[in-house]
């Protein structure tokens, strides 16, 4: 049995995942005394508004709106970050490392736009920063990635990384739910951003991918280097059109070595019934990767709410505290963390097979026109059928199945066609993997 510690803890934030910490820490304290001989102890909480009603029975007295109860306070050993956005969580971890606290985050945002400057910083500072909960929330895919597969070169990762996003297309396939309402929900779960905007942009989605990214390829990324594309675009027809294909419409995050160079993006992808992410639904992630010596992998598990975030942070707090407590000194240098340097592929030299949908009005010889079109930027295609709209006469869409395409000439093609005087609206294109 290790030795008894009190590790003394400060909360920034205490919104849907500080207060989900609180409650698990209260449900597992004994649990966790009884496995790691640690007693976890929650001393501050840093609030916005220390008067608003709050659930999960928090001692009040412990709420503070002033950061310095906790940076200054000696006898507090690790720093909890849980507030939402940038600018504050980055200066507030920043000045949590200069004095002399050790650090955990939820928060993907700050590491994918500051990581390099935050993880300096711990170096210099000789403290640790984990940051389990901020992709795929339950998941422990950063401690897999960074522990359990480092005998690997991994070359494809693919994956479900936003749980709102992924409910709102659940909802509206399975029980045809509109958009709006289906993202309502998400938000009443505890799943969405402060700012929602960040889900359905594909941003959060991008932000995890860079931490991933940056662990499996090891290379310093902006977040520019990511191709983002959100879900906003997205129609009940579209997603009908999938089923009617046997394909699924997910968010998927890509990162993939290609000829040495990195392929990183965030878009609507049509996959497969039978692929192993078409069954993640809800607000399930998963993680598909693959490594040359341990092969196809996949993780899943749940990637939002309060109480599978919870898991991970309390995991990492555990983690950090018997280190702490054992006295070891788990400090990365920098060449540990960007230890390769990739070159990233431009999303216009990119191929893939591509959904297009045409909304038309219809008249005879639409789809000669459309896939002539096509096939002069080089598109060839593997079907191409027309179907009338339900809801007005004379109205229909044109949807064509492409083979690889370039993405430079899919746009091309695009922007010719949607001049077209028979379309009604702009195209609609999504890429499909297998
Ligand atoms: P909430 O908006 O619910 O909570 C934010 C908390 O931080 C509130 O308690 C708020 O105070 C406090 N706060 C925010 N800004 C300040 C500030 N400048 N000074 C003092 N207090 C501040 O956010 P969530 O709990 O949903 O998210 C927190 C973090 O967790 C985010 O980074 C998010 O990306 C991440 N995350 C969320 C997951 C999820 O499933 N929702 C999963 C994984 C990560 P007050 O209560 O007074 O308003
Ligand atoms: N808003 C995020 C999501 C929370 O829906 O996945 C988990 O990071």
């Amino acid at each position: 049995m290790a030795e008894k510690k009190e590790i003394k803890i400060g909360l920034l934030g205490c919104g849907q995942i500080g207060t989900g910490l609180i409650q698990l820490l209260q449900r597992q304290s004994k649990f966790i005394e009884k496995r790691t001989g640690l007693r976890l102890k929650i001393c501050r909480v840093l609030v916005r508004d220390p008067v608003k009603s709050r659930q999960g029975g928090i001692n009040r007295k412990l709420l503070t709106t002033n950061a310095e109860n906790i940076l200054r306070n000696q006898e507090i050993d690790i720093v909890v970050e849980v507030l939402g956005g940038v600018t504050a969580p980055r200066r507030l971890i920043l000045d949590a490392l200069k004095s002399g606290k050790h650090v955990v985050t939820a928060n993907k945002a700050v590491l994918a736009e500051h990581g390099p400057e935050i993880m300096q910083m711990a170096y210099h500072c000789r403290k640790q920063v984990h940051y389990e909960a901020s992709v795929c929330a339950g998941i422990p895919i950063i401690r897999s990635i960074r522990e359990g597969l480092l005998a690997n070169k991994i070359d494809l990762l693919m994956g479900i990384l936003n749980g709102t996003t992924n409910y709102i297309l659940t909802r509206m396939a399975e029980q045809g739910q509109s958009f709006a309402e289906a993202l309502k929900e998400a938000q009443q779960k505890g799943f969405a951003e402060p700012d929602p905007a960040l889900d359905i942009s594909g941003m959060d989605t991008a932000h995890k991918l860079a931490i991933l990214s940056t662990l499996t390829f090891g290379t310093r990324l902006r977040i520019k280097d990511i191709y983002v594309e959100g879900i906003s675009q997205i129609d009940l027809e579209d997603i009908k059109n999938a089923e009617e294909f046997g394909l699924v419409v997910k968010l998927l995050a890509i990162g993939r070595l290609v000829d040495n160079k990195l392929d990183l993006r965030v878009h609507p992808t049509m996959i497969p019934k039978t692929h192993p992410l078409a069954s993640v639904r809800q607000e399930f992630n998963a993680v598909y990767l693959h490594g040359d010596a341990v092969g196809p992998m996949m993780f899943t598990g749940k990637g939002a709410g309060p109480l599978p975030t919870a898991s991970a942070l309390l995991s990492d707090i555990i983690d950090l505290a018997s280190s702490l407590s054992a006295n070891r000194q788990d400090i990365l240098t920098i060449e540990n963390i960007y230890w390769g340097n990739k070159k990233i592929v431009p999303i216009s030299r990119t191929k893939s097979e591509y959904y297009l949908r045409f909304p038309i009005i219809d008249k005879p010889g639409i789809i000669g026109k459309i896939t002539t079109t096509l096939g002069r930027y080089g598109i060839s295609l593997s079907g191409a059928t027309a179907r009338l709209a339900p809801e007005r006469f004379g109205l229909g869409h044109v949807r064509v199945i492409t083979r690889d395409a370039l993405e430079s000439d899919i746009r091309r093609a695009i922007s010719e066609i949607n001049r077209f005087h028979i379309m009604r609206g702009k195209a609609v294109a999504i890429r499909i993997e297998d």
